[in-house]
């Protein structure tokens, strides 16, 4: 049985070991909570069993708990300076074995390992079986789909925390980053040049969605045409245009 309450109450239990007050963990506990709300959206869409919703959640809450403990150590949430955060998390879950603090019941070990372990990589590892892949597909959608909310708040509540935008859009834009584009496909780390394409990165993952939930909330919120709002500039105006008719060349294709 998954117990939510539980897993929730056992959530801010763990978060209480961190600075709340500091802004960048605020973020993380905020992102949690909302991937809780759109993993749920998902699964409802997909008309799952009760059991499959929350065990959504769950996975949801606990999908980025390595953020945690590694902007404490490394005092940055880039992974390619650190370290792999959902890596982080299946060690301090299975390892340390803090998740039986969340759930009592090991049945679901598997799918929740990985599902986490997945969350954030360039593609699905191989070997996923039905019910893994299933969760995988789930929580690599919704945590995309908050991730273009985070941006979104950063630009309309003026919070202008997460991006210098004064200082992206004096860069250009990476030939390999415009490949992606142009290919429709997610952006690797390894291609990124700027802060400018670590900022496109995340509006790739538009083409790395499994279910069309995800994408109707990015279209019905206009995340996409936000976050290319701040990086407005002549300069960067033949390369934003080639994004916008990629992406618009998408939309009809899908
Ligand atoms: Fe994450």
């Amino acid at each position: 049985m998954i117990d939510l309450t539980k897993a929730e109450r056992e959530f801010k239990n763990y978060i209480n070991n961190y600075d709340l007050k500091d802004p960048h963990i605020e973020r993380k506990v905020i992102h949690s909570y909302k991937v809780v709300d759109v993993s749920e959206a998902i699964a409802k869409s997909l008309n799952l069993s009760d059991e499959d919703i929350h065990l959504a959640k769950l996975i949801a809450l606990l999908h980025d708990i390595g953020r945690f403990e590694q902007l404490k150590i490394y005092g940055t949430y880039r992974d390619n300076d650190s370290i792999d955060h959902a890596d982080f998390g299946i060690k301090i879950l299975f390892e340390d074995g803090l998740i039986r603090d969340f759930i009592e019941d090991n049945k679901y070990d598997s799918i929740i390992y990985e599902s986490i372990k997945n969350h954030n990589k360039y593609r699905i590892e191989e070997g996923c079986r039905d019910k893994e892949l299933l969760h995988c597909k789930i929580i690599r959608d919704a945590d995309k789909t908050d991730i273009f909310r985070v941006h979104f708040d950063d630009i309309t509540k003026k919070e202008n925390v997460l991006t210098n935008y004064e200082k992206i859009k004096k860069q250009k834009v990476g030939t390999k980053v415009l490949n992606a584009f142009k290919e429709f496909r997610l952006i690797n780390f390894n291609e990124l040049q700027s802060d400018l394409d670590w900022y496109l990165k995340d509006i790739a993952f538009i083409f790395d969605y499994n279910f069309p939930k995800g994408v109707e909330i990015v279209k019905e919120k206009g995340y996409i045409n936000t976050m290319l709002e701040p990086i407005e500039d002549e300069k960067l105006k033949k390369q934003l245009d080639f994004i916008r008719s990629s992406l618009n060349r998408y939309f009809e294709k899908n």
